[in-house]
């Protein structure tokens, strides 16, 4: 039996450094902690060390298409392939951030939509049957967060939850929201007036998509899901989240460990309490 390898995104600090210490100390293989500045990264995997944990460093910038490929090749070379994967990595602008709408909207969806998009493209030919995908989005990712009473936000609501949305239609989606942003027209397109909202019901909805290519696919067993961390205390949230970061790490940890042939969840978007939430028709359990 090939030796199992897990790959977690953004793993130097926060909720994907917390997945990384649950998945050393549950997961049946290797794991790789990637990070995009290699000083953080192996600062991290020597904490992990000093509490006897191990786990292996790779750099990646989820921004850099270079970076991208030099870990596709690095894991095919050295492994063939590989299980899991957990797209954790992501931006998030302060609310007294003073860049532009139209700034913070495309690196905001260049990095958390398209970064995560372009690690999924080079790594899930790697993917091995059963192989398990966690992306971590955000109560923010609940399509309802698409809130607007308006003609224009219901039309939006509705192509995103469509059954059969896809993959070029979802980023074009996210290409309008930027064009929108820039014009300075976002609110009267339905657009709701954060990027991080848009980005975020973007990979949840990304999820949904690339759960019936994993049905199609002749690998069997292949199963994606996204998920509300829960509010943690990270640089993120500037330590306002209540949760703890392990408690943030349980949720996208139990779904990058789904025991094989599972049934439910696939292509779902969870709480961080592991319960389904229906994203299309359902409400989120609490606001965060
Ligand atoms: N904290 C919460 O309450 C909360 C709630 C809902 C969802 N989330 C989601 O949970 C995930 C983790 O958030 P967090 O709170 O742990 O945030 P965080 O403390 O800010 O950590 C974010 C991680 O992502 C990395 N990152 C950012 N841009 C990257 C890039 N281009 N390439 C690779 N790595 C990159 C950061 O690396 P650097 O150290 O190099 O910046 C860091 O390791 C995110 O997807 C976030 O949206 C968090």
């Amino acid at each position: 039996m090939a030796t199992r390898i897990a790959v977690v995104t953004g793993g130097n600090k926060g909720i994907g450094f917390g997945i990384v210490r649950e998945l050393c100390g549950n997961f049946d293989g290797k794991v790789y902690l990637t990070a995009r500045d290699e000083g953080r990264g192996r600062a991290a995997i020597e904490e992990l060390s000093k509490v006897g944990l191990s786990a292996h460093f790779h750099q990646l910038d989820v921004d850099d298409a270079e970076s991208i490929a030099n870990l596709a090749d690095y894991i095919k070379k050295t492994y063939g392939g590989f299980d899991v994967l957990v797209n954790n990595a992501a931006i998030a602008y302060k609310n007294a951030a003073t860049e532009p709408f139209a700034e913070q909207a495309e690196n905001t969806i260049r990095v958390n939509y398209f970064g995560t998009l372009a690690v999924c493209h080079a790594l899930f030919p790697l993917l091995r049957p059963h192989a398990r995908v966690a992306t971590v989005s955000s109560s923010c990712g609940h399509l309802s967060r698409i809130n607007g009473s308006e003609p224009q936000a219901t039309a939006l609501r509705n192509k995103f939850g469509s059954p059969t949305l896809t993959e070029q239609e979802l980023g074009d989606l996210m290409n309008q929201f930027i064009i929108k942003a820039k014009e300075g027209t976002w609110k009267e397109a339905g657009w709701p007036n954060s990027t991080y909202v848009v980005s975020k019901v973007g990979v949840s909805a990304l999820t949904r998509i690339q759960q019936r290519a994993f049905d199609a696919d002749q690998r069997p067993d292949m199963v994606v899901n996204s998920c509300h961390p829960g509010y943690v205390d990270t640089d993120m949230t500037s330590h306002r989240g209540p949760m703890t970061i392990k408690q943030g790490a349980v949720c996208p940890s139990y779904l990058a460990m789904l025991p094989p042939d599972i049934k439910e969840p696939r292509g779902a978007y969870l709480w961080h309490d592991k319960q389904v939430v229906d994203w299309v028709n359902g409400s989120t359990p609490s606001i965060v």
